[in-house]
């Protein structure tokens, strides 16, 4: 890398490469670190689909989830937006699925054995449990925050506290 790119590189990206990631099984401590994180990365961007990502790509790196990512709501349908795992399903119903239930229902869903949710939509036969949260814009939900892991019962009111509380600082509108 040439000089230049390298003070180029280092001014646009310093944030992203200032990612501190705790090794704690305290989940909470870890949401406690990261969040402010985040909030710094995406202030000042409003481009929705740089944000999204980053979210995904920082969540990932302190969580290692086996899929994290948004759906987006676009013509009356979630379509697959920016994420981090395997690839998945791009379209999503209201009512379909964990994630078109926590849409239709605007309320974050648990599922401790996606087996045992009826319409579970399965994107990979790996994912044993997952947690939706949906995002508002105003009262409306415009989309959802999809996490799935390979653990059942992995997500708790823990997750919800810190994923409601992530969602809230996205702008939206
Ligand atoms: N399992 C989700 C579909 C999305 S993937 O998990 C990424 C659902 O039932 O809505």
């Amino acid at each position: 890398m040439s000089y230049l790119n390298v003070i180029v590189h280092r001014y646009f990206c310093s944030m992203a490469e200032d990612l501190t990631i705790i090794q704690t099984t305290d989940k909470a401590a870890q949401y406690q670190s990261l969040i402010p994180q985040i909030e710094a990365l995406i202030t000042g961007e409003d481009d929705l689909i740089a944000n999204l990502a980053n979210i995904s790509a920082a969540l990932k790196e302190q969580f290692n989830w086996f899929w994290v990512g948004f759906y987006i709501l676009k013509n009356d349908e979630l379509v697959l937006g920016p994420f981090q795992g395997p690839v998945a399903c791009t379209r999503i119903a209201k009512g379909k699925g964990v994630c078109g239930t926590a849409w239709e229902q605007a309320k974050t869903l648990i599922v401790a054995d996606v087996d045992e949710f009826p319409g579970h939509i399965a994107c990979s036969s790996l994912s044993k449990s997952e947690i939706v949260v949906p995002l508002f814009n105003n009262a409306e939900v415009v989309g959802v925050l999809d996490v799935d892991s390979e653990h059942l019962a992995h997500f708790d009111e823990t997750d919800k506290t810190f994923l409601e509380q992530l969602v809230k600082l996205i702008n939206l509108a």
